[in-house]
């Protein structure tokens, strides 16, 4: 899906494919120097970090693993609170391996702080933190992300996996949802 196709839904086109490609390259030629001589295991938060993933991973030129998560924040409406149920738990064993989580974006940091602390529990090596977008005016709690794509505003984002009552994950490029389409 093109930002055309859903012109009327966006106040403002963030970033392009092209440009998500390129951010995504420079992160990848940073974490292939990190891990050299390693075979890290990338854990994906489904859903909005499918794309991210596929794209990174793809873009990596050292062998890696993929695994997935899923999980649910409690709390009321759209504030997340923190306190995280997993509803798909990782298939690998963590002992020994340095773990990169993979999202899609940061937006208050409690659930990826409750991630962190939660895979660090069982036994990685390490714990790495890759997400594409972060606002660094909505954070909650400070996350270190050793591998940050881009900042953006206090604003409801969508496409390349992020969505809206789960559309429009399917957009190629990211875009500021337009307030009519949720009040
Ligand atoms: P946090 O615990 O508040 O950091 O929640 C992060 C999660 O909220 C992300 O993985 C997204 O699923 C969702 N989220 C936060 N901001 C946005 C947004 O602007 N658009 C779509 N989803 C978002």
């Amino acid at each position: 899906m093109e930002f055309s196709d859903i012109e009327s839904d966006l106040t403002e086109i963030l970033f392009t494919e092209d440009e998500i490609h390129a951010k995504l390259a420079e992160l990848a030629r940073r974490i292939e120097a990190d891990y050299a001589g390693t075979k890290p295991l990338l854990v994906g938060v489904l859903r909005g970090a499918v794309m991210v993933m596929a794209d990174l991973a793809r873009e990596l030129t050292i062998p890696i693993e993929m695994d997935w998560m899923a999980v649910s924040s409690y709390g009321s409406g759209t504030q997340s609170s923190g306190v995280v149920r997993i509803l798909k738990d990782l298939d690998t064993d963590l002992h020994g391996r340095h773990v990169i989580i993979v999202e899609d974006i940061i937006d208050s940091g409690l659930t990826l702080s409750w991630l962190r602390g939660n895979l660090a529990t069982r036994g990685a090596e390490s714990v790495e933190i890759v997400a594409l977008l972060r606002k660094p005016d909505a954070a909650k709690v400070e996350v270190d992300v050793k591998y940050e794509g881009f900042q953006i505003p206090n604003a409801f984002v969508i496409g390349y996996g992020l969505d809206y009552a789960e559309q429009y994950r399917n957009l190629r490029g990211i875009g500021v949802l337009a307030p009519h389409v949720y009040s």
